[in-house]
C-alpha cells in the first residue's frame, strides 16, 4: 500500500498525520454498490465514523444516503451535498434543538429510541406545523459477539425501545398527530465479524414486524443498522469487507413485504481500511521485558487501543532490518497510551516512520487535544498521485 515514492513524500510532512487512500475507498463503495445498492438496498453512511468533507463527497457521489447522530452531523451532511430526504437521524439523547434542525429540513427519518422522545418530537413537530417521519429503534436483545463497549442491542444497553414495550407504543402512536410512523430501526453493535448475529437479527425483525402487522401498522421501511466489521489483523489481505456475504444474509433471512424498503447504516466497513495514521519514532528505549518504541502519535490521535483494547496493525515504512520485539507506545501520560505490546517489527531507530493501519473509522474523528496537543492533519492519496 505504501510504495517507496509515497514514503519519500511522507518524509517531508509534519507527523503525526492521517493518510486516506481514496482509491481504496472508491473500490469499497463499488462493492457496496454491486452487492447492495444495485439490488435495491438503501445504504446510509454513518457519518460518525469519519466526517471529513472529502470522504463525505466521495460517498455521496457513490449514491449512498446518510445516517446522522447530532444536529451538527445533519448540517455537515447537507454541506457535503446530501439531500434532507437521505438523512436518518438516530441517537438516544437528541436535544430539542437537534430535533428542530431535523424538522426544519424535513429529514427522511427520526429514529426514535424512547416513548418520551416520541412525545417530545410530536410536540415540537405540532408547534412547527410539520409531520415528523419516525422509525422506531427497537432493542432486539441480540448478542453481537464484539467488544462490550460497542455492543448496543442487548437488554442492558441504553439504546432503543425494548419490544416488551410495544403494547405501550401501539397505544401511544395513534395519539401522536404530528408523527407518521414509517419504519422500524435496529443497530446491534459495531465491529461484527461473524454473520450469525445478523441472521439472528433478521429472525427477530420478522417476528417484530408481525406484531406491527397485527396492530394495523404498516411499515414502509426496515432499517437494519450497521456494524459490519473489518479485518484489523490483515488489512492488506482483506482490504474490502465481504459485502456479498453481508447482503446475502438479508436476501436469505429477512421477510420483506411488497414495496418495502430495506435500509442499512454502515460506517466502519466503508471507511475503516482506507485510513492510516502515520507517525514517527521519537525514541527507542530499552526496557526490562521488551524495548519501547515511543511514537509521536498517541491516544490523542487514535483512542481505539486505549478505549476498546483494539489492536491495529503497525507497518514500519522506513526499515527493512531484522525484526526485534517492541511495545509500541505513544507520548501521552497514560499507561493505556499503548498501540501494541510485544510486537515483532523490523529494528527501529529514531526518525523511522510507521503506519498504524485501519484507522479510517473512529480514528481522526475521536481525537482530542488532551495534553494540549495539536490536531493531526489529514492528507489524501489524490494529493500525491492524482488518484
Ligand atoms: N447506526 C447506529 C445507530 C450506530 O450507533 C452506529 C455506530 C452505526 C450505525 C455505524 O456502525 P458501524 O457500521 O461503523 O459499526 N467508536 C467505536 C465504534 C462505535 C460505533 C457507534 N455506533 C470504535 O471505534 O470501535
Amino acid at each position: 500500500m505504501f510504495i517507496e515514492d509515497l514514503v519519500r513524500q511522507f518524509k517531508s510532512l509534519k507527523t503525526p498525520f492521517y493518510y486516506y487512500d481514496l482509491q481504496l475507498l472508491k473500490q469499497t463503495l463499488e462493492q457496496v454498490h454491486t452487492h447492495g445498492i444495485s439490488k435495491g438496498y438503501h445504504v446510509h453512511y454513518a457519518v460518525k465514523a469519519n466526517f471529513n468533507m472529502k470522504i463525505l463527497s466521495i460517498i455521496r457521489e457513490a449514491g449512498l444516503a446518510i445516517d446522522c447522530v447530532s444536529g451538527r452531523e445533519i448540517e455537515r451532511a447537507l454541506e457535503a451535498g446530501f439531500q434532507p430526504d437521505q438523512i436518518a437521524f438516530a441517537g438516544v439523547g437528541k436535544t430539542d434543538e437537534e430535533m428542530q434542525t431535523g424538522l426544519d429540513y424535513n429529514i427522511f427519518s427520526f429514529n426514535c429510541e424512547s416513548l418520551q422522545e416520541i412525545e417530545v418530537l410530536n410536540e415540537l413537530a405540532r408547534k412547527t406545523g410539520k409531520t415528523a417521519n419516525v422509525s422506531i429503534r427497537l432493542n432486539p436483545n441480540i448478542e453481537a459477539n464484539t467488544h462490550k463497549y460497542i455492543t448496543t442491542g442487548l437488554n442492558e444497553n441504553k439504546f432503543g425501545i425494548n419490544p416488551e414495550k410495544l403494547p405501550d407504543l401501539f397505544e401511544l402512536l395513534p395519539r401522536m398527530d404530528a408523527i407518521e410512523l414509517t419504519g422500524i430501526h435496529f443497530h446491534i453493535g459495531s465491529q461484527i465479524r461473524d454473520l450469525q448475529p445478523y441472521i439472528d437479527l433478521c429472525e427477530r425483525i420478522n417476528s417484530i414486524q408481525q406484531q406491527f402487522d397485527k396492530n394495523g401498522f404498516d411499515l414502509e421501511h426496515i432499517n437494519a443498522g450497521g456494524g459490519y466489521g473489518i479485518n484489523y489483523e490483515s488489512p492488506d489481505e482483506e482490504a474490502i469487507p465481504d459485502f456479498k456475504a453481508f447482503f446475502e444474509v438479508f436476501d436469505n433471512h429477512l421477510q420483506v413485504k411488497d414495496g418495502q424498503q430495506i435500509h442499512f447504516e454502515l460506517g466502519r466497513s466503508l471507511v475503516g481500511q482506507c485510513g492510516s495514521l502515520i507517525s514517527k519514532v521519537l525514541f527507542v528505549k530499552e526496557g526490562i521485558n521488551t524495548d519501547f518504541a515511543v511514537l509521536d502519535a498517541g491516544m490523542t490521535e487514535l483512542i481505539r487501543p486505549a478505549l476498546y483494547q483494539a489492536s491495529h496493525k503497525v507497518d514500519v515504512l522506513t526499515s527493512r532490518k531484522p525484526e526485534k520485539t517492541y511495545d509500541v507506545v505513544g507520548p501521552i501520560c497514560e499507561t493505556s497510551d499503548t498501540f501494541r505490546r510485544g510486537v515483532p517489527l523490523p529494528e527501529l531507530k529514531r526518525g523511522d516512520l510507521v503506519a498504524i493501519r485501519s484507522a479510517g473509522a473512529y480514528g481522526q474523528v475521536m481525537s482530542s487535544d488532551f495534553n494540549l496537543r495539536e490536531r493531526a492533519e489529514a492528507y489524501y492519496s489524490d494529493e500525491f498521485n492524482g488518484k
